[in-house]
């Protein structure tokens, strides 16, 4: 079996005395889409930042292309690729949607001009074109999200880690946010989706985790998570 994109291993993450991730060991191989579900508080936030490296690892080991990611700092793994859409999106409302859009373009060296990259972005979201000049933070929730995935899109990473895209949202918008991410799979992006949303999340992806007070519960196929709907519910209610 050739090497995960991304493989981790008995991860640990606490807070202090609050330990958060215990034990966690998942992977994620080139070009799939795998969910983390699980209730509120059962740590996927805290996941999905130390896989970022934007928490500190109590141990256990995370690898990226097949090296271990321990000595990167969260903007180094984002030059190499690893993209993160955090919880709340992480759009600075302050600033105008095109200079969102060249935050994330400058993370990374690409081969296309940011021009030739925003015009791709524009097509995709045309309605971050037409409000290309406003503030992020006056935009709407759906056009928040839309903005927040535009901003992996614009420089293609090889990883998306994406934490809740569907929070806040109303049922069309998340079909939509969900739709696009679909549409990042079929660029062979490898996505590590982490939802509350369980179904929506699981039909999207191919394969799931099931996360409950921090461990992994249940894991598989996710057409085999969907049809044990009983263990399903018993873990995440
Ligand atoms: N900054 C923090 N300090 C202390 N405890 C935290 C902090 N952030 C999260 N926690 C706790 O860690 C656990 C997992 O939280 P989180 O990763 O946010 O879960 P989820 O994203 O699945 O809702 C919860 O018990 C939460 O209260
Ligand atoms: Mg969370």
């Amino acid at each position: 079996m050739s090497e995960p994109v991304l493989a981790v291993e008995a991860l640990h993450v606490a807070y202090g005395p609050i330990k958060a991730v215990r034990g966690c060991t998942l992977r994620l191989d080139a070009g799939e889409t795998v969910a983390v579900v699980g209730a509120n508080g059962a740590g996927k936030t805290t996941l999905l930042r130390a896989l970022s490296n934007l928490l500190p690892h109590e141990s256990g080991s995370v690898r990226y292309l097949g090296a271990p990611t321990e000595r990167a700092g969260p903007h180094e793994l984002a030059r190499r690729g690893l993209f993160h859409i955090p919880e709340g999106r992480g759009t600075l409302g302050r600033l105008e949607v095109r200079e969102n859009l060249r935050i994330a373009y400058d993370v990374r060296p690409a081969d296309r001009s940011f021009e030739a990259a925003l015009e791709r972005v524009f097509e995709r979201f045309p309605r971050l074109r037409e409000r290309h000049d406003q503030l992020a933070g006056t935009l709407s929730g759906g056009e928040q999200q839309m903005l927040a995935l535009a901003r992996a899109l614009i420089n293609p990473p090889r990883v998306l880690l994406v934490d809740e895209p569907s929070l806040g949202l109303a049922p069309a918008l998340v079909e939509e946010a969900f739709a696009v991410l679909g549409e990042f799979h079929a660029e062979g992006i490898a996505i590590l989706l982490v939802e509350q949303n369980v179904y929506s999340a699981l039909r999207l992806a191919q394969r799931g985790y099931v996360l409950r007070q921090g461990e992994i519960v249940m894991e598989g196929p996710s057409a085999k998570l969907l049809a044990d709907a009983e263990m399903l519910k018993h873990y995440l209610g």
